[in-house]
């Protein structure tokens, strides 16, 4: 097992982070390519997942690879970037993210990159709203989808999901959430969802995307699109 040695770092709403070149290249492609809500939310998930992998004990910290994190949550929705060269037509949003991130690595990323840490990045990416899969992958992929979640629906309903994993305390979750607010997230998100639905319908049938388009988008259904309309067309009675 990989033991990496400490990174130098820095403090970003109280919360003590990596400080390497590769991570401030992923802030600044986030920066420039995500409107400031899609910032902030990316933001506050890498500072909510680090703030629970500053609290992991020995030895499992030193085993926690928090470049890769920190790459993987700051560029975890570049799929929902508004410079289109990262929105593909025929990929899930999750899979664009994490193509965005691979890139970013080959070009910056440097001889630390293996091809091992590169997957990790893309699998953390690609799996991070795969709930019922993340937490039995690498840790780090684990706690990308729990950083994420935490931000999104805050302390209480994210021990309600994950326990005593949760280990940040409303005050710092409050802390990150005033350096990076989060006022009109909700239709912000929202605008989003259905933008995918609108643009590649196809590639959210079977996500929860889907769901703001049964909901919001006129004309569409999933009806047709489903396993079960498939499997019930072709399987022999
Ligand atoms: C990353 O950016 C911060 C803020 O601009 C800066 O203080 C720090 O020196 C940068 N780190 C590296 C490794 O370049
Ligand atoms: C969009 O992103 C691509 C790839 O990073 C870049 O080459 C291009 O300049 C960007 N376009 C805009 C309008 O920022």
């Amino acid at each position: 097992m990989v033991v990496f040695l400490p990174l130098a770092t820095r403090v970003i709403a109280g919360v003590t982070v990596p400080n390497t070149a590769l991570i401030n290249s992923s802030i600044e492609l986030a920066r420039q390519n995500l409107p400031s809500h899609g910032f902030g939310h990316v933001m506050r998930s890498w500072l909510n997942g680090q703030a629970l992998v500053n609290r992991l004990p020995q030895p499992e910290r030193a085993k926690f690879d928090e470049e890769a994190f920190g790459v993987s949550a700051i560029l975890h929705d570049m799929g929902w970037a508004f410079n289109t060269s990262f929105v593909s037509n025929d990929k899930i949003f999750e899979v664009d993210g994490a193509n965005a991130a691979r890139d970013l690595i080959r070009k910056k990323g440097g001889r630390g990159w293996d091809q091992h840490r590169i997957q990790l990045v893309w699998d953390a990416i690609a799996l991070h709203t795969s709930r019922d899969i993340a937490p039995y992958k690498q840790r780090e992929v684990a706690y990308l989808s729990m950083g994420i979640y935490l931000e999104l629906v805050g302390v209480e309903i994210a021990k309600q999901r994950y326990g005593e994993l949760i280990t940040v305390p409303e005050a710092e979750w409050d802390r990150i959430a005033a350096e990076f607010p989060r006022p009109g997230m909700k239709g912000y998100f929202s605008g989003v969802m259905i933008g995918l639905c609108v643009l590649k319908p196809e590639m959210t049938y079977a996500n929860f995307v889907g769901d703001w388009g049964e909901k919001y988008v006129q004309g569409y259904t999933r009806v047709g699109h489903r396993v079960i309309d498939l499997l019930e067309a072709v399987l022999p009675e």
